[in-house]
């Protein structure tokens, strides 16, 4: 299942490509200061997320950081789909049940990259991510792994990738070509902006090739750091 994700079943292609070139842009979007945790989110549904920030953890880890992809969409989760995993037990275990995370924390077959799906979906997703539990878990996880990358719902629909973006060094948004609108997208800018969350760019997703010219469905639009 994993091997569906296009960074693993097809390194060559210009998709993966364009994933290692988004690593890149990372790991120089910030100089003065190491990004260690980054969350994603979109300003509308089913704009490719999960699957971008699942191929990023591969390509991140690929390059020999320590890697750990968490899925705090609490509502509708889907990292453990990605992977090929089960989500019996995940992150909701730690925090509401004091579960241990290594019970909780999946190794997978790509060297360096680890995986916590959310566990069972509970009634109170915002209240559980703005916990003060949450904020502490996330700093012990940035001290045990190098890069903790954090999936998200769409910020329009609901407040918890805002509260998220609070607790992480920057967030990353990903738009669907044709499908995000333009004031959409500048509401989910000012949601983010407002509590002070650091956004490093926009992965523009689903461009057709026709678009591009080169780039193949992911291009990555616009990364920097004068957002
Ligand atoms: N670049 C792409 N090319 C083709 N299909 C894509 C691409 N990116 C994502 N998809 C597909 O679009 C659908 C939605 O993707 P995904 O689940 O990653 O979105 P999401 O933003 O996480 O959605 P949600 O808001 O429900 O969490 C999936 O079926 C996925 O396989
Ligand atoms: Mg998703």
């Amino acid at each position: 299942m994993l091997k569906k994700l296009i960074t693993l079943k097809n390194p060559k292609s210009r998709t993966a490509e364009a994933f290692r070139t988004l690593r890149t842009n990372i790991q120089f979007s910030s100089l003065d200061k190491v990004l260690k945790s980054i969350v994603v989110t979109s300003s509308g549904s089913g704009e490719g997320k999960s699957t971008v920030m699942s191929n990023l953890a591969i390509t991140m880890a690929e390059s020999g950081m320590k890697v750990i992809l968490v899925d705090c969409d609490l509502r509708k989760p889907s990292v453990h789909k990605k992977m090929g995993i089960t989500n019996s037990i995940g992150l909701t275990n730690i925090l509401v049940q004091g579960v241990k995370k290594e019970d909780c924390v999946v190794k997978t077959e790509v060297n360096n990259l680890n995986v916590l799906t959310s566990g069972p979906v509970p009634p109170n997703p915002a209240e559980l991510l703005g916990s003060k539990k949450m904020r502490d878990f996330i700093d012990e996880l940035k001290k045990e792994y190098d890069l903790v990358l954090i999936d998200a719902p769409p910020v329009l629909a609901v407040t918890d990738a805002q509260i998220l973006s609070t607790i992480v060094d920057g967030v990353i948004f990903v738009a669907s070509y044709g499908e995000a609108q333009k004031n959409a997208l500048v509401d989910a800018k000012h949601l983010i902006d407002k509590v002070g969350g650091k956004i490093l760019g926009i992965v523009f997703n689903k461009v057709p090739e026709a678009v591009t010219g080169y780039h193949g469905k992911y291009y990555k639009g616009y990364y920097g750091n004068d957002n």
